[in-house]
């Protein structure tokens, strides 16, 4: 019997046959204020895993080692058990969201070079922002492992700036989150969907992301559909 390992904000994580492996199903489903709102949308869990399935086969192909093994149906992967560093990796390209309210900024700004924050994952902290020496402080992670970690973000920032580009949308921010396979190899895991990163049309600055969501802008899964369709079309040219 496959058992129900964790439910999260968009997905469930289930056991398999295999210990190495766990079957990842996105739900329809959408949180924002950490979980604190939470709406049903049909059609955005398969929206969001075909977003996420796509850029991480992009990113195998270029090279970038994740949890991803296969998309087994339309709301459905297979990925590697890995256990999680209780860390989020934020990589900001222009000035949005909480880096905009924190330091009283109009959104909009292209950074001069990427800014990377990290978070610590905690639902009852409400996700406190956390530097180096208290992760470490905190045996959370290595200095070595952080700096294998933010490689790996610098890396997917290097591949995705050019690709969503491409398909005609601004990668304005994103969360990574690793985990550790059984042999001790730090991989990317999670997700890369529009759950977790901002994406704005170039020509309209129109939002294509959950802000649609957070900030009654749009229809959720129409949006995310509208990227799946943009980001199949390049990658078809790729
Ligand atoms: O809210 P904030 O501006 O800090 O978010 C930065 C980026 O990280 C956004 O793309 C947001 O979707 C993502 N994020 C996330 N999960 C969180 C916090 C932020 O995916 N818990």
């Amino acid at each position: 019997m496959e058992k129900l390992l964790y439910t999260g904000k968009a997905k469930q994580m289930w056991q398999t046959d295999d210990p190495e492996v766990l079957r990842v199903v996105y739900m329809d489903q959408a949180t924002a204020l950490n979980g604190k709102k939470k709406e049903h949308f049909a059609g955005k869990g398969e929206a969001a895993n075909a977003i996420s399935s796509l850029v991480f086969q992009y990113l195998i192909k270029h090279g970038i080692e994740t949890h991803f093994i296969k998309k087994l149906s339309a709301n459905e992967d297979l990925v590697k058990k890995c256990t999680m560093f209780p860390l989020e990796f934020v990589t900001r390209n222009v000035v949005a969201g909480h880096f905009a309210s924190r330091y009283g900024l109009d959104e909009g700004k292209r950074l001069p070079e990427p800014v990377e924050e990290t978070f610590y994952k905690s639902d009852e902290l409400d996700d406190p922002f956390i530097n180096e020496s208290a992760t470490i402080a905190l045996g959370i992670a290595t200095h070595a492992e952080l700096e294998k970690m933010w490689g790996i973000c610098r890396e997917v920032n290097g591949l995705l700036t050019p690709l969503f580009e491409k398909a005609g949308m601004q990668l304005v921010d994103f969360k990574l989150e690793f985990g550790r396979l059984s042999n001790g190899k730090i991989i990317l895991a999670d997700e890369f969907s529009p759950d977790n990163c901002r994406l704005w049309d170039i020509k309209t600055d129109q939002h294509m992301d959950k802000d649609v969501y957070r900030r009654k802008l749009a229809d959720l899964t129409q949006t995310y559909d509208q990227v799946l369709a943009r980001l199949e079309d390049v990658i078809a040219e790729d």
